[in-house]
């Protein structure tokens, strides 16, 4: 008898683990594979790179550029923004914004047959270049450092997954970037398309007590399509975004998922393509050099 009921135990408990680990699913919507791929690494101040990290796949990018220094970017990033370039010089009609004096929104048209001018201002910094930047940056503040440019190790662009995108005509008018950057149709546009292309406004407006950075409408982040555009529908930052998918993964390791055996799974299966569209919002239809004003 007592056998009898040690064997059933065993069976129960058996089943039990059997079944908790069939019911451990990774229903987060995008896929492990890719939160845990080498494009949805988090640099911040909290999440520094050391002074060694260095890409392995950096590529020389041949898009329009501020200045004849090469710039450099990991290769696929490279490739997404080429897509995005090519894209943006095929928007001829665009509906924007800009503030006016009184603190309300106007609606503005661009029309050009030219297209929209997106002008590469800076990608991969290496630890020291961007040790000289931070410095440069730290003096003409006076001292400050306010967020704007990242120390040494917390700049996403030490990844070769970032970069900084401006427009012919805002860089012909402005000797800084600043924030003021959005109220042109290229940002606008950018806001609204870069996540089809895999890139994020890595830090958008209001969100500095999250990513201790200011505002920056030309920071845009490689962490590909389908994070970015779960990160667009979701308005979350990548700081939130990173926490939240991590939590994920504590939970579905916790209900006996494994994540070799959900990776070998993703591997398997033919990936369902993201239908992302591109949108007008508001309308109807090596390192680069060492400058003052490359944050
Ligand atoms: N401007 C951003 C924070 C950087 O320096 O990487
Ligand atoms: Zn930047």
């Amino acid at each position: 008898m007592k056998r009898l009921l040690s064997l059933t135990l065993l069976v129960m408990i058996c089943f039990g683990t059997v079944s908790a680990l069939a019911e451990a699913e990774w229903t987060f919507p995008v896929p492990l594979s890719q939160l845990t791929s080498e494009y949805a690494i988090l640099v911040n101040r909290d999440h520094k790179l050391t002074k060694d990290d260095k890409p392995t796949n950096l590529v020389s990018v041949n898009l329009r550029k501020r200045t004849s220094t090469a710039v450099q970017m990991d290769a696929v990033a490279a490739k997404a923004l080429s897509d995005l370039f090519e894209e943006a010089s095929g928007v001829t009609d665009y509906t924007y914004r800009v503030e006016t004096s009184d603190g309300s929104w106007e609606t503005k048209q661009f029309s050009d047959s030219a297209g929209l001018k997106l002008l590469l201002v800076s990608g991969y910094r290496s630890y020291s270049s961007q040790y000289t930047i931070y410095n440069n940056y730290l003096e003409r503040n006076n001292g400050v450092d306010d967020g704007i440019s990242a120390p040494p190790g917390a700049s996403e662009h030490q990844s070769g997954l970032a970069c900084d995108v401006l427009s012919v005509g805002y860089n012909n008018t402005h000797k800084y970037m600043n924030e003021s950057f959005y109220e042109t149709p290229e940002a606008q546009w950018m806001e609204a398309n870069a996540p089809a292309f895999g890139f994020i406004i890595r830090y958008p407006k209001g969100k500095d007590d999250i990513t201790q950075v200011p505002y920056e409408p030309w920071h845009l982040r490689y962490v590909g399509r389908e994070i970015a555009v779960y990160i667009q529908n979701s308005g979350l930052t990548f700081e939130e975004f990173t926490d939240e998918w991590q939590e994920a993964l504590a939970a579905f390791e916790k209900d006996g998922g494994s994540v070799q055996a959900q990776l070998l799974l993703e591997s398997t299966v033919v990936p369902v393509a993201v239908t992302t569209t591109v949108l007008d919002i508001y309308g109807e239809d090596g390192d680069p050099e060492v400058s003052l004003s490359m944050w």
